[in-house]
């Protein structure tokens, strides 16, 4: 029964923590399958917010299960001290499962991240220095850790020499730094493994068959579609694929068990780092949605670019994931604007183009065509049906709807659990 996806339909940062958390009460296990700290979701429960980096929002909700699926990275430091940080906020976390097979960001990519981004210069990719490329490319190079690994102090032994081989070489050689000795990180690693222990498990197994016997399963995608490794505008991206492909590898469950795909989309654009942004505004309306919009990264603090809806992109979502439904974010913030600009097409090199192009140098130059929609002025963060929105706000959301390709199924006028429009159920 009911497998649904749920991921960004942008450039990350669309609301996905509120979205899951607002459907966790509702269903028993909620899964990360990409990704890794480099996430940043805010919850917001009554009075208490909540910044969860690699830790499922489903686990804010008692009775599901959170999952961390063979997809994801996990930094077993981070792990640790995003648990004892809920713990001492009173949240059980006992039940979390984390995939044996899930790789390990060690500290040495960690420091790969870093020195790679100084040494690229004007051409950094912006990453949040999480260790997260390194991490996939060790996973793809065949020289990562998994989790699994730390049970057998051999095999570690020897995964970790081989990884620092050719690492030490490039960070003695090319970056200039101190070479890695494998002994301390190994004795850093072994030191997680009994903490670890209780939360290790075989989680394809436990979701198989938790869907054979109709539990609700929702995958909580990282980032978003535009920041994936093989979709997104590339190389500005991350690198894994947050797109809804990534949580059938990303937790070992087939396509067919996939019911429902939604797509976490927020009212305008933001992004942080690098990269293309066609609708991008360096004026006061820019500077007015960062306030009111409250655009400051959740992991690393930085300032998100901000910028106008971009319909073009909305329609790829839709497309390359195979969107059933869209839940719209933020929708609360454009109140106040007289007129609201949106992107309905490109200008690329003199011509008109409906639909995202396939060459980066291409959207390099594509120009934003806009139609501009009447804005409202009454305040929505108490709205509770559709029909409680004024009049503008409606035709706005419906003209979304129509330009993106997918029914809006929600709306967030809030940071709120309850600050949110349900339209059609999810479940
Ligand atoms: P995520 O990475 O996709 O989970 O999103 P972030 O948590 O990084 O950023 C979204 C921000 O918007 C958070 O501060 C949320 O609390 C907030 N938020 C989510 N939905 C809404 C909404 O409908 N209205 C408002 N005003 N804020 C929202
Ligand atoms: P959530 O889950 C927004 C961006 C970084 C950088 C690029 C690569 O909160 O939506 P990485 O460290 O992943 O190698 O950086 O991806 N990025 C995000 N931007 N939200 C995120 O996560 C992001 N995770 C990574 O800023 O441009
Ligand atoms: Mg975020």
């Amino acid at each position: 029964m009911p497998a649904l996806v749920l991921l960004g339909a942008q450039w990350g940062d669309e609301g996905k923590g509120k979205a899951t958390d607002l459907l966790g009460g509702s269903v028993d296990y909620v899964v990360r399958y990409q990704g890794g700290n480099n996430a940043g979701h805010t919850v917001v429960v009554g009075d208490q917010k909540y910044a969860l980096h690699l830790l499922p929002s489903g686990i804010l909700s008692p009775e599901c299960t959170p999952v961390i699926g063979n997809g994801v990275v996990v930094d077993p430091s981070v792990l640790f001290s995003e648990l004892n940080g809920l713990n001492e906020r009173g949240v059980d976390t006992s039940k979390l499962l984390i995939s044996g097979n899930a790789h390990i960001i060690t500290p040495y990519n960690v420091t790969v991240d870093k020195v790679t981004e100084r040494f690229l210069g004007k051409r950094k990719i912006g990453t949040t220095g999480r260790g997260i490329g390194p991490t996939y490319a060790d996973k793809i190079n065949r020289v990562g850790i998994r989790i699994q690994d730390l049970y057998d102090e051999s095999i570690l032994t020897q995964k970790v020499e081989a990884a620092l081989d050719g690492k030490n070489q490039l960070l003695t050689k090319v970056f200039n730094r101190r070479a890695i000795e494998a002994g301390k990180v190994v004795e850093e690693l072994l030191s997680y493994a009994d903490r670890l222990k209780p939360y290790v498990a075989d989680t394809v197994l436990v979701l198989n068959r938790a869907l054979e016997d109709d539990k609700v399963v929702l995958f909580e995608g990282g980032q978003g579609t535009l920041l994936d490794i093989d979709h997104g505008t590339y190389p500005f991206v991350t690198s894994s694929n947050p797109t809804a492909g990534g949580a059938c590898t990303g937790a070992g469950v087939g396509p067919t068990k996939i019911s429902r795909v939604i797509g976490i989309l927020k009212a305008y654009t933001t992004r942080v780092g690098s990269g293309p942004f066609p609708t991008e505004l360096f004026d006061e309306d820019g500077e007015a949605l960062r306030r009111i919009g409250g655009e400051r990264g959740v992991t690393t603090g930085r300032d998100r670019r901000c910028g106008w809806f971009d319909a073009v992109i909305a329609r790829y979502a839709t497309r390359v994931n195979g969107l059933t439904d869209f839940f719209l974010t933020k929708l609360d913030v454009l109140t106040g604007w007289e007129q609201i600009p949106v992107c309905v097409a490109y200008e690329i090199d003199g011509k008109r183009v409906e639909e995202l192009p396939y060459s980066q140098t291409d959207f390099h130059h594509a120009k934003p065509v806009y139609e501009t929609l009447p804005g409202w002025s009454e305040d929505i963060t108490s709205a509770k049906s559709f029909s409680d929105l004024p009049k503008n706000a409606q035709n706005y959301v419906k003209a979304l709807e129509e330009m993106s390709g997918a029914p809006i199924s929600a709306i967030g006028v809030g940071p709120g659990r309850d600050e949110t429009i349900e339209i059609n159920s999810f479940l």
